[in-house]
This record gives structure tokens, sequence and C-alpha cells, in this order.
């Protein structure tokens, strides 16, 4: 499904990504672990083409993508979602996944989709609300939803897009202990044939959904493995030293 060979990204002198090679199977769920300014960002950032790596190659379902612009990235399957937050606070839940939904589909996007487009429309809003649990908030306005709940948007906009390949940058970014469990289920509960990345800094979080895991560091592989194998590894562990002991 995707395949990243030794992929570099230099920022002048700085080396933010280093000989990076991952592989993952359809359906896989890899969990991306890393301490802070590891270059986990960077890597979504190389793979979403918002950034054009120094070398090294990404092939998508067999198809070179290392040059290719984001929206074929976008058409080929490929959708994100931030780390900080990226939704339109004056619409609604119900009009921002529209928008998403319609963006995604390549026509043009309007403000007026929503309330105007056919079913189709309704049943993918209808889909990924119930995805990410937000069916009860379609018509609240985005700036009037909990923080919690804005978290959920955001991975349903890249959900709204229908992808093959789901990378999701810190879902639980700055949330409570109750919306942590939320994300375990809705990661959980997401189509088995959905090949997901997932950065994530809760470490229950990550070991409970993953099926393989990736630790950078300093923009290196340092370690992959199950998250058994993760949860043991010494070198991990020297890592994030304190950290640890919440894991
Ligand atoms: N546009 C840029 N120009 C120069 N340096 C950058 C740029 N973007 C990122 N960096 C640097 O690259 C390194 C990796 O940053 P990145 O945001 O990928 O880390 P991260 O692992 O996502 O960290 P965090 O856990 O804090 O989100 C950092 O040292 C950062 O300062
Ligand atoms: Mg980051």
């Amino acid at each position: 499904m995707l395949e990243v060979r030794n992929l570099c990204k230099n920022f002048g002198g700085l080396a933010v990504a280093k000989n990076i090679s991952l592989s993952l199977k359809k359906g896989e769920r890899r969990v991306v672990l890393g301490p802070n300014g590891a270059g986990k960002t960077t890597l979504f950032n190389l793979l979403a083409g918002t950034l054009t790596p120094t070398s090294g190659s990404i092939i998508l379902g067999g198809r070179n993508i290392t040059r290719a612009p984001v929206e074929k990235r976008a058409r080929l399957g490929l959708a994100r979602s931030y780390q900080k937050n990226n939704l339109f606070e004056g619409l609604t839940v119900r009009e921002n996944l529209g928008l998403a939904a319609t963006t995604a589909s390549g026509r043009t996007a309007s403000l007026r989709c929503c309330a105007h487009d056919g079913a189709e429309m309704q049943d993918i809003i209808a889909e990924v609300a119930e995805q990410v649990g937000l069916s009860d908030s379609l018509d609240k306005p985005v700036s009037s939803c909990p923080y919690g709940n804005r978290r959920q948007l955001e991975v349903g906009l890249a959900l709204a897009a229908r992808p093959k390949l789901l990378l999701m940058d810190e879902p639980t970014s700055g949330v409570g202990p109750n919306m942590i469990d939320a994300f375990d289920k809705l990661i959980h509960a997401l189509p088995r044939d959905l090949t997901m990345l997932i950065i994530e800094h809760d470490f229950d979080l990550g070991f409970n959904v993953a099926d393989s895991i990736t630790v950078l560091n300093y923009g290196e592989v340092v370690f992959e493995g199950s998250p058994e194998a993760t949860r043991q590894s010494r070198e991990v562990k020297e890592i994030y030293l304190g950290d640890w002991n919440h894991a």
C-alpha cells in the first residue's frame, strides 16, 4: 500500500528526515512515536506532498508519488488530519463535512453545497459523523463545539474524502482522558481495510490501536516492531526516559 524508501529532507544544513524507510500493508495501522521535534509531522508533510523530499522515494499503491502534487495524492486516496485544527469555525459540523467531501470529490466547493446536495452527500456526512461520534452535533456551529468534538471533526474532514490511506497527526492533541477513550473506540471502529499512519503521544492509546509501531528520533527511524516489542525496547525506553512510566 505504502512504500517509503530512504526518504531525506534537509532544511538548509539541518537534516530533519534521515533515510526514513517504511512499508505499510493494506489495512495496517501504524503508530508513529517520537519526542517533540523528532520529525513526525515533517514525515507527514513529505507523504502528503506539502514538502518535497531532498532524496528518496514514496510509492503509494504501486505508483511513484515522490514529486506528485498534493491534489494528485489526494485523488489516489491519501488524506490527513492535522496536529492543529483546520476547521471552518463559523460553519456547522455538517457544513464542514460537506465541504470536505465536496472538495475531495473534485467538484468546486460551495458554501451552499450542504443544503442543496443530493442524497449521496448526505449519506457521506451521516456516515462520517457516525464514525467520529458527532451524529448529534451535525447542526451545531463549530465555534460552539467543545474542543474534543473539534478534534473528532478534524479527523472527520479527512474521512469525508473516503481515503485509502489516512494520516492522523496527533488526533488526541490537547484532549482529556475521556476523549482519549473516545478516540480509542473511534480508531478501532474504522474500516479494517483503511490503512492508517497515526502520530500519537499517548502511549496507551498508541499501543492499543497499533498493529505496528515506528519510533522516530532526530529524523531517523530508531525502532520498528510490534506494540509489545516497542514496550520492551531498551532503546525506545532511553529515548523517552521518565515519560515511559505512564506507558
Ligand atoms: N519549515 C521548516 N524549516 C526549518 N526547520 C523545520 C521546518 N519544519 C520543521 N522544522 C524542524 O524540523 C524538526 C522536526 O519538526 P517536526 O514538526 O516534524 O517534529 P514533530 O516530531 O512533529 O514534533 P512535535 O511532536 O512537537 O509535533 C524540528 O527541529 C523543527 O524545528
Ligand atoms: Mg508534529
